[in-house]
């Protein structure tokens, strides 16, 4: 990844986190995003480790279409160009769909499936206008295509970010070369994910009895699997969706 530059949304913690932790250690520059300095910060001191010239912190929130704007102009006028983006940052909490309200939906859907969009836009136009064949990278979930009871905001966000992601694929890979593509994690542990959604000891437990392997993803496989999707070597996956979840959307009669 010498040479690359690769932005990652929400990335001062979880998956985001790990995923710039291993581009740096590949050699990218990478600029992480997030809404909270001092979180940014942390991360740097976490993750730099003599690197700090190859990481940009970017203090912005993904629903404001002036600051996907902004991520662009930063990460160029500090690394020259962007290569990559990864569209990681997410919003989710557990809600009855009755009892959501639609402040809660609309928080959700702002986050995740307009963000997505506004930053998509903002690199993509750079890269239309630079000639660069860049890729983006999108973090969905398996309910996605499958069912979120328990989170319908975040389920019909990530669907519409598996429709963008093949939308994208086509529009503009068939007239600038633009790759799109996404990963379907699992649970993952050390994420804002799991710590959500497997608060009590009883979910965690019926959580780790869903997936046929018995235990929860590492952040670290998300972002081996994010390197290699990104890479040359996966120069002709397009539209593609990656399921990380040790088989656990698959597995409707458990064994
Ligand atoms: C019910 C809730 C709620 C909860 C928030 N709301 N949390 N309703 N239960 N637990 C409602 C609020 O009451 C409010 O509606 C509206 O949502 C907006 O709340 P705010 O706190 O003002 O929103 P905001 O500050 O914008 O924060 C957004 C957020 C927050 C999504 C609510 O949790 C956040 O910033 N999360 C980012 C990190 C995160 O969630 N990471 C996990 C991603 S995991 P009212 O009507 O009261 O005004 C993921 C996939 C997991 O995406 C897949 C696992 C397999």
């Amino acid at each position: 990844m010498e040479n690359q530059v690769i932005i990652v949304t929400g990335g001062s913690s979880g998956m985001g986190l790990y995923m710039a932790k291993r581009f740096l250690e590949e050699g990218a520059s990478v600029a992480i995003t997030g809404r909270n300095k001092e979180r940014l910060q942390q991360a740097k001191e976490q993750i730099a480790q003599g690197k700090e010239d190859k990481l940009l912190l970017i203090e912005m929130d993904v629903r404001k279409v002036e600051d996907a704007d902004r991520m662009v102009a930063e990460t160029v006028e500090t690394f020259g160009r962007i290569d990559h983006l990864v569209n990681n940052a997410a919003g989710n909490f557990i809600s009855p769909a009755e009892k959501l309200s639609p402040n809660g939906w609309n928080s959700v859907i702002n986050i995740v499936l307009n963000g997505t969009f506004y930053c998509s836009q903002a690199v993509g136009k750079y890269w239309i206008e630079q000639g660069i064949k860049g890729s983006i990278l999108n973090m969905v979930a398996t309910y996605a295509w499958n069912a979120g009871a328990g989170v319908i905001h975040s389920a019909s966000a990530k669907a519409g970010v598996l429709a963008m992601t093949r939308t994208l694929a086509v529009e503009w890979g068939s007239q600038y070369g633009i790759r799109a593509n996404a990963i379907a994690p699992g649970p993952i542990e050390r994420t804002g994910g799991a710590d959500k959604l497997f608060e009590s000891e009883k979910a965690a437990k019926r959580t780790l009895q869903s997936v046929p392997l018995g235990r929860l993803g590492t952040p670290e496989e998300i972002a081996g699997l994010a390197r290699f999707m990104l890479s040359e070597e996966a120069s002709y996956m397009n539209g593609e969706v990656v399921t990380l979840d040790g088989g656990q959307w698959l597995n409707q009669f458990p064994f």
